[in-house]
């Protein structure tokens, strides 16, 4: 047995990761008296959140008619049919609270001419219950909402004295012998010290797991960590095959070109300067659902009307517009097109490609947050101790396609909400768990094995290897054949995890040590991913399967749970959630309107 020395520390709530969610969480946490601490591996204004562009969704109506009832439609027409209405009616209905309240926190959003928040269009974002115009539904900070945000977040949880425990980076749950979540392990990376968080309540905020690709909007930080823990604690992940290209990545980086630029008045064009958006979504054209438009894309490059010397890629144009405006509501994008694209954006269109951008899968939870851990009898058993909220957990309110701006909105609603259930939930006067010390003894095994790991491959080696496959096999587009083959190759790159090697045995700043541990956390993401993409014999939201181009409701509107295990994983499935909150009598959603139909945009 390995033995590491540590400190422990005790509080009501820990909350892993510091991006939107986790600090929106920890600010709810600890403005309701909780004793409360956030552990972050990077410093918490680094975390990914800072890259969030265009906007958050929220029904405020500043620009033109809207209310809530049409941002449920438009979401659960982007999920596909596949979200849990239940979460989705709790996400909009608290949006515009959850928006004015960023605003009295300080979030310096842009402004209309009357003072108001300014919103833009973003695609999958309507009227009249898709029957209407674009509706202007993002609120914005220019095109650094989500840098905004988490400044302002950060700042709020420190004046509420919420403690940061900042470069810690947290490896392991603790379990109880029964199942109970009882607190975290983690490793301060810059003196290789180990601490043991003891608390009432884990929330994991620990983002997607976007790195397990080759070409990824997300920072190099989304390694699926939260989603790692969960699986080596023998809980499920869900609908883990969803995984989102945005269209817009600059070809070549993978650097996100936001979706406002098209809610700004872009365009695509193809080889033939066409703007063959048209052709495909005759009403909302270039502010189609992403999936969609990322599908119409990459069936114009295989159609040979890909643009520049390889045909491979497709222009984003934004030269028609007032360079003033340009500088006023897009000045990040207008910055990242010239460093990594070399093109000035007043002038020339910008180079891009779909890139994979967001997980729509992850912890299952319902809309308070709580980690699930289904069972035959009850679908919809909570797993104490533990929640997990943003882009690691699953409400599941996105379905089998998130709408763009909905992921802002998804962080400090459902942040907010498991606050406002641990505040009921935890009773502050009450002692601490006492830990299971298997628990923390394993952990430390596994790291230690890491930490003096001897095999043949390097940890560099084998994370492309991963990010090559699953790029080729879990693409745009799949095949039974490339899903099959996909399957087989991952089994095998997974294996390997028992031969890596790593070179740097000290514990102070070990990134090889530390990138060990983070591909540890991305394989079975990877792994619960491709499996579940195979297993999934129809087309819906971003899971758009050749050989099965349709969705069927009757076999598969349901949520796929993966169990993981190394190389092997177990699929069941789970009922989706089909009733509103709010009866219609009640002023909730003509229940008419959200009948499954085919999706056209
Ligand atoms: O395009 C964007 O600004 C991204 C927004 C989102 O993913 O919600």
């Amino acid at each position: 047995m390995a033995a590491y020395e540590y400190e422990t520390h005790e509080y009501d709530v820990i909350i892993v990761g510091a991006g939107g969610a986790g600090l929106r969480a920890t600010l709810g946490m600890a403005e309701q008296g909780l004793k409360t601490a956030c552990i972050t591996k990077v410093f918490p204004t680094r975390s990914h959140t800072v890259a969030a562009q265009g906007g958050i969704a929220a029904s405020l109506s500043n620009m033109g008619p809207d209310n809530w009832q049409w941002h449920l439609y438009d979401t659960i027409k982007g999920s596909d049919w596949l979200g849990d209405t239940d979460a989705q009616e709790y996400l909009v209905r608290e949006a515009p609270k959850a928006v004015y309240e960023l605003e009295h926190y300080g979030v310096p959003f842009s402004r209309t001419e009357d003072g108001t928040i300014y919103q833009r269009p973003f695609g999958g974002h309507t009227t009249e219950f898709g029957e209407g115009p674009p509706v202007q539904r993002t609120c914005a900070a220019a095109d650094r909402t989500g840098h905004a945000i988490l400044h302002t977040l950060y700042g709020q949880s420190l004046k509420h004295n919420a403690e940061f425990y900042i470069e810690y980076f947290a490896t392991d749950l603790i379990m109880s012998e029964d199942g109970i979540c009882q607190g975290v392990i983690a490793w301060k990376l810059d003196d290789g010290t180990m601490h043991v968080f003891n608390a009432k309540m884990v929330v994991l905020a620990t983002g997607g797991y976007g790195r397990a690709f080759f070409s990824a909007t997300s920072a190099h930080t989304c390694t699926g960590d939260g989603n790692g823990m969960v699986v080596r604690a023998g809980l499920p992940l869900q609908d883990m095959e969803f995984v989102q290209f945005h269209p817009t990545g600059i070809y070549g980086s993978g650097c996100l070109i936001t979706e406002g630029a098209r809610g700004e008045g872009g365009y695509l064009t193809n080889s033939e300067g066409e703007r063959f958006m048209e052709r495909y979504a005759p009403t909302y054209k270039d502010l189609a659902s992403r999936d969609v438009v990322s599908r119409c894309m990459t069936m114009e490059i295989r159609g040979g009307r890909g643009v520049g010397p390889n045909k491979d890629h497709i222009y984003l144009h934004l030269n028609h517009l007032p360079a003033e405006a340009l500088a006023e509501r897009l000045p990040g994008i207008s910055e990242s097109a010239r460093i990594f694209a070399g093109v000035d954006l007043t002038k020339e269109p910008i180079p891009v490609l779909p890139t994979v951008h967001y997980n729509m899968g992850g912890i299952p939870t319902n809309y308070w947050g709580e980690v699930l851990n289904p069972t035959k009898d009850n679908p919809d058993a909570i797993s104490p101790g533990l929640m997990a909220v943003g882009e690691a957990g699953c409400a599941s309110v996105h379905g089998g396609n998130r709408l763009g701006s909905n992921s802002l909105i998804d962080l400090v609603v459902f942040g907010r909400a498991a606050a406002i259930k641990a505040a009921e939930v935890i009773d502050p006067k009450a002692a601490n768990p006492t830990l299971n010390q298997a628990s923390i003894d394993a952990s430390f095994d596994r790291f230690d094995r890491f930490r003096y790991a001897d095999g043949a491959i390097s940890t560099a080696e084998l994370r492309l290897e991963m990010q090559k496959t699953m790029q080729d096999d879990a693409a745009v587009f799949r095949t039974d054949k490339t899903l099959a083959e996909g399957v087989e190759k991952m089994k095998i790159v997974a294996s390997k995890m028992t031969d890596i090697k790593v070179s740097d045995r000290s514990l102070v700043w070990n990134s090889d040590l530390m990138e060990t541990l983070e591909l540890d956390n991305l394989m079975p993401n990877a792994m619960a991913t491709i499996v579940g993409a195979e297993a999934r014999k129809e087309s819906r939201g971003a899971h758009a399967h050749e050989d099965y181009p349709d969705r069927d409701d009757k076999n598969w509107r349901v949520h796929t749970l993966a169990h993981v295990n190394g190389a092997d994983v177990k699929l069941s499935y789970r009922p989706v959630h089909t009733e509103p909150l709010t009866k219609e009598e009640d002023g909730g959603i003509d229940l008419k309107k959200i009948v499954p139909k085919k999706r056209v945009y």
